[in-house]
Protein backbone atom coordinates (compact mmCIF):
# COMPACT_ATOMS: atom_id res chain seq x y z
CA UNK A 1 0.00 0.00 0.00
CA UNK A 2 0.93 3.54 -1.02
CA UNK A 3 1.49 5.82 1.88
CA UNK A 4 -1.40 8.27 1.69
CA UNK A 5 -0.88 10.36 4.12
CA UNK A 6 -3.52 8.53 6.69
CA UNK A 7 -2.24 9.46 10.48
CA UNK A 8 -0.65 6.97 12.35
CA UNK A 9 -1.59 6.49 16.13
CA UNK A 10 0.33 3.74 17.54
CA UNK A 11 -0.42 3.35 21.28
CA UNK A 12 2.82 0.91 23.13
CA UNK A 13 1.37 -0.73 26.59
CA UNK A 14 4.22 -2.18 27.60
CA UNK A 15 4.20 -4.42 29.98
CA UNK A 16 0.96 -2.83 31.64
CA UNK A 17 -2.45 -3.98 31.51
CA UNK A 18 -3.62 -8.00 32.83
CA UNK A 19 -6.03 -9.63 30.12
CA UNK A 20 -9.40 -8.24 31.67
CA UNK A 21 -7.65 -4.86 31.95
CA UNK A 22 -6.81 -5.09 28.12
CA UNK A 23 -10.03 -5.71 27.58
CA UNK A 24 -11.93 -3.33 29.30
CA UNK A 25 -9.33 -0.88 28.07
CA UNK A 26 -9.98 -1.73 24.16
CA UNK A 27 -13.73 -1.03 25.07
CA UNK A 28 -13.49 2.58 26.16
CA UNK A 29 -11.48 3.13 22.87
CA UNK A 30 -13.75 1.22 20.48
CA UNK A 31 -16.31 3.39 19.61
CA UNK A 32 -13.97 6.51 19.43
CA UNK A 33 -10.96 5.28 17.43
CA UNK A 34 -13.19 3.63 14.99
CA UNK A 35 -14.68 7.17 13.91
CA UNK A 36 -11.28 8.90 13.69
CA UNK A 37 -9.80 9.30 10.32
CA UNK A 38 -6.22 8.25 12.33
CA UNK A 39 -4.69 4.41 11.60
CA UNK A 40 -4.40 3.36 15.15
CA UNK A 41 -2.82 0.55 16.15
CA UNK A 42 -2.36 -0.68 19.61
CA UNK A 43 0.39 -3.08 21.50
CA UNK A 44 -1.00 -4.46 24.68
CA UNK A 45 1.29 -7.33 25.77
CA UNK A 46 1.85 -10.43 24.17
CA UNK A 47 -0.74 -12.42 27.13
CA UNK A 48 -3.57 -10.76 25.87
CA UNK A 49 -3.10 -10.67 22.08
CA UNK A 50 -5.53 -13.42 21.56
CA UNK A 51 -8.27 -11.64 23.68
CA UNK A 52 -7.54 -8.85 21.98
CA UNK A 53 -7.69 -9.89 18.91
CA UNK A 54 -11.32 -11.40 19.65
CA UNK A 55 -12.04 -8.06 20.76
CA UNK A 56 -11.21 -6.33 17.77
CA UNK A 57 -13.13 -8.65 15.23
CA UNK A 58 -14.48 -6.31 12.51
CA UNK A 59 -13.18 -3.08 13.64
CA UNK A 60 -10.84 -0.65 12.22
CA UNK A 61 -8.34 -0.45 15.16
CA UNK A 62 -5.35 -2.86 14.13
CA UNK A 63 -3.34 -4.76 16.63
CA UNK A 64 0.56 -5.32 17.06
CA UNK A 65 2.79 -7.47 19.02
CA UNK A 66 5.96 -5.17 20.90
CA UNK A 67 8.51 -7.69 20.09
CA UNK A 68 9.14 -11.41 18.44
CA UNK A 69 12.36 -13.97 18.20
CA UNK A 70 14.19 -13.42 15.29
CA UNK A 71 14.08 -17.14 14.70
CA UNK A 72 10.50 -19.05 13.80
CA UNK A 73 11.01 -21.34 16.43
CA UNK A 74 13.33 -23.77 18.26
CA UNK A 75 15.40 -23.62 21.68
CA UNK A 76 14.31 -19.87 23.04
CA UNK A 77 12.93 -20.59 26.14
CA UNK A 78 9.98 -17.65 26.44
CA UNK A 79 10.75 -16.17 23.37
CA UNK A 80 7.60 -15.49 20.52
CA UNK A 81 8.25 -15.87 16.90
CA UNK A 82 6.55 -13.73 13.57
CA UNK A 83 5.29 -17.00 12.90
CA UNK A 84 3.11 -17.64 15.71
CA UNK A 85 1.63 -13.89 16.00
CA UNK A 86 1.02 -13.88 11.63
CA UNK A 87 -3.23 -14.83 12.45
CA UNK A 88 -3.21 -12.74 15.36
CA UNK A 89 -1.46 -9.60 14.40
CA UNK A 90 -0.68 -6.99 12.02
CA UNK A 91 1.94 -5.33 13.25
CA UNK A 92 5.03 -5.39 15.59
CA UNK A 93 7.62 -3.10 17.31
CA UNK A 94 11.22 -3.75 16.53
CA UNK A 95 14.27 -2.37 18.39
CA UNK A 96 12.29 0.21 21.02
CA UNK A 97 14.77 1.72 23.21
CA UNK A 98 13.89 -0.37 25.67
CA UNK A 99 14.37 -3.44 24.44
CA UNK A 100 17.75 -2.17 22.68
CA UNK A 101 18.74 -0.80 26.71
CA UNK A 102 17.59 -3.59 28.83
CA UNK A 103 17.72 -6.78 26.60
CA UNK A 104 20.63 -5.82 24.22
CA UNK A 105 19.05 -5.58 21.39
CA UNK A 106 21.64 -4.75 18.57
CA UNK A 107 21.14 -3.17 15.56
CA UNK A 108 22.15 -7.19 13.66
CA UNK A 109 19.60 -8.58 15.81
CA UNK A 110 16.86 -6.02 15.18
CA UNK A 111 17.76 -6.57 11.57
CA UNK A 112 17.17 -10.21 11.62
CA UNK A 113 13.99 -9.49 13.76
CA UNK A 114 12.99 -6.66 10.92
CA UNK A 115 13.17 -9.69 8.24
CA UNK A 116 11.18 -12.48 10.15
CA UNK A 117 8.40 -9.76 10.65
CA UNK A 118 8.46 -8.99 7.01
CA UNK A 119 9.21 -12.89 5.56
CA UNK A 120 6.13 -13.90 7.64
CA UNK A 121 3.84 -11.05 6.85
CA UNK A 122 3.75 -8.88 10.10
CA UNK A 123 4.31 -5.06 9.00
CA UNK A 124 7.18 -3.69 11.34
CA UNK A 125 7.30 -0.24 13.17
CA UNK A 126 11.53 -0.07 13.51
CA UNK A 127 12.27 2.49 16.37
CA UNK A 128 15.03 4.29 16.10
CA UNK A 129 16.85 7.35 18.05
CA UNK A 130 19.60 8.56 20.34
CA UNK A 131 20.24 9.25 23.56
CA UNK A 132 21.07 12.00 25.30
CA UNK A 133 24.81 11.39 25.49
CA UNK A 134 25.06 10.92 21.88
CA UNK A 135 23.10 13.73 21.12
CA UNK A 136 24.72 16.28 23.50
CA UNK A 137 28.32 14.78 21.88
CA UNK A 138 26.79 15.96 18.53
CA UNK A 139 25.95 12.42 17.63
CA UNK A 140 22.69 11.93 16.53
CA UNK A 141 22.95 11.99 13.35
CA UNK A 142 25.52 9.69 13.24
CA UNK A 143 23.58 7.10 15.45
CA UNK A 144 20.52 7.02 13.34
CA UNK A 145 22.10 6.95 10.23
CA UNK A 146 23.77 3.79 11.76
CA UNK A 147 20.82 2.25 13.35
CA UNK A 148 18.91 2.34 9.88
CA UNK A 149 21.93 1.24 7.06
CA UNK A 150 22.35 -1.94 9.81
CA UNK A 151 18.73 -2.15 10.80
CA UNK A 152 17.75 -2.33 7.37
CA UNK A 153 20.26 -4.28 5.27
CA UNK A 154 19.47 -6.21 2.93
CA UNK A 155 15.66 -5.17 3.36
CA UNK A 156 14.33 -3.67 -0.36
CA UNK A 157 10.56 -4.09 0.00
CA UNK A 158 9.52 -1.08 2.25
CA UNK A 159 5.80 -1.30 1.38
CA UNK A 160 4.91 -2.46 4.73
CA UNK A 161 7.63 -0.57 6.79
CA UNK A 162 6.74 2.23 9.72
CA UNK A 163 9.84 3.98 11.20
CA UNK A 164 9.49 5.90 14.64
CA UNK A 165 12.15 8.28 15.72
CA UNK A 166 12.13 8.21 19.41
CA UNK A 167 14.49 10.17 20.92
CA UNK A 168 15.74 7.70 23.81
CA UNK A 169 15.73 11.29 26.36
CA UNK A 170 12.36 12.09 25.46
CA UNK A 171 10.57 8.87 26.27
CA UNK A 172 8.89 8.22 29.60
CA UNK A 173 10.13 11.76 30.67
CA UNK A 174 7.33 13.54 30.22
CA UNK A 175 10.01 16.13 28.10
CA UNK A 176 8.90 15.84 24.65
CA UNK A 177 11.47 16.53 21.98
CA UNK A 178 11.45 20.31 19.79
CA UNK A 179 9.09 19.88 16.70
CA UNK A 180 10.89 21.61 14.83
CA UNK A 181 14.02 19.65 15.69
CA UNK A 182 12.43 16.50 14.81
CA UNK A 183 10.97 17.70 11.49
CA UNK A 184 14.91 18.94 10.73
CA UNK A 185 16.21 15.39 11.87
CA UNK A 186 13.67 13.62 9.88
CA UNK A 187 14.22 15.60 6.84
CA UNK A 188 18.37 15.60 6.86
CA UNK A 189 19.00 12.91 8.26
CA UNK A 190 16.46 10.13 8.02
CA UNK A 191 14.85 10.67 4.34
CA UNK A 192 18.60 11.16 3.64
CA UNK A 193 19.41 7.87 4.96
CA UNK A 194 16.74 5.96 3.22
CA UNK A 195 17.37 7.48 0.08
CA UNK A 196 21.09 6.41 0.11
CA UNK A 197 20.20 2.97 0.76
CA UNK A 198 17.13 2.91 -2.19
CA UNK A 199 14.56 2.95 0.12
CA UNK A 200 11.93 4.94 -1.28
CA UNK A 201 11.06 7.04 1.64
CA UNK A 202 7.98 9.13 0.29
CA UNK A 203 6.10 5.84 1.23
CA UNK A 204 7.52 4.74 4.15
CA UNK A 205 5.53 6.76 7.20
CA UNK A 206 7.82 8.50 10.17
CA UNK A 207 6.51 8.69 13.42
CA UNK A 208 7.59 10.94 16.32
CA UNK A 209 7.77 9.40 19.78
CA UNK A 210 8.41 10.76 23.33
CA UNK A 211 6.48 11.94 25.79
CA UNK A 212 3.43 12.44 23.67
CA UNK A 213 0.38 13.79 24.94
CA UNK A 214 -3.02 15.18 23.62
CA UNK A 215 -1.58 18.77 24.72
CA UNK A 216 2.08 18.11 22.60
CA UNK A 217 0.57 15.79 19.60
CA UNK A 218 -0.74 19.33 17.77
CA UNK A 219 2.58 20.42 17.79
CA UNK A 220 4.12 17.15 16.29
CA UNK A 221 1.24 16.81 13.59
CA UNK A 222 1.48 20.33 11.94
CA UNK A 223 5.07 19.00 10.60
CA UNK A 224 4.63 17.43 6.78
CA UNK A 225 7.64 15.16 8.10
CA UNK A 226 5.63 13.31 10.54
CA UNK A 227 3.19 10.81 9.86
CA UNK A 228 1.86 9.90 13.02
CA UNK A 229 2.85 9.36 16.51
CA UNK A 230 4.11 6.34 18.95
CA UNK A 231 2.22 6.80 22.46
CA UNK A 232 3.44 4.99 25.47
CA UNK A 233 1.99 6.79 29.19
CA UNK A 234 -0.70 8.47 27.39
CA UNK A 235 -1.61 5.36 25.33
CA UNK A 236 -2.63 3.42 28.68
CA UNK A 237 -5.63 6.22 29.62
CA UNK A 238 -8.81 6.02 27.22
CA UNK A 239 -9.40 9.83 27.24
CA UNK A 240 -5.44 10.90 26.60
CA UNK A 241 -5.54 8.38 23.25
CA UNK A 242 -8.24 8.91 21.66
CA UNK A 243 -8.12 12.30 22.21
CA UNK A 244 -4.62 12.10 20.50
CA UNK A 245 -5.96 10.15 17.79
CA UNK A 246 -8.60 13.11 17.33
CA UNK A 247 -5.93 15.44 17.12
CA UNK A 248 -3.41 13.82 14.66
CA UNK A 249 -6.54 13.02 12.54
CA UNK A 250 -7.18 16.76 12.06
CA UNK A 251 -3.76 17.10 10.73
P1 LIG B 1 6.21 7.57 26.27
O1 LIG B 1 6.76 6.27 25.53
O2 LIG B 1 5.10 8.12 25.42
O3 LIG B 1 5.71 7.09 27.61
O4 LIG B 1 7.35 8.53 26.39
C1 LIG B 1 6.95 6.27 24.14
C2 LIG B 1 7.49 4.96 23.69
O5 LIG B 1 8.26 4.33 24.42
O6 LIG B 1 7.19 4.49 22.58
Amino acid sequence: MIFDSTPIVAGNWKMNKTDSETIALIKSLKEDLENVQALSIIFPPFISLLSANKELQNSTIKLGAQNIHFEESGQFTGEISAKMLVNICEYVIIGHSERRQFFNESNTVINKKLKSAIKNGLKPILCIGESLEEKSAGLSAKILEKQLIKGLDGITNSKDLIIAYEPVWAIGTGEAANPEEISLTIKNTIHTTLASINLNHPIIPILYGGSVNPSNTASFMNYSEINGVLVGSASLKDKDFIEIAKIASQS
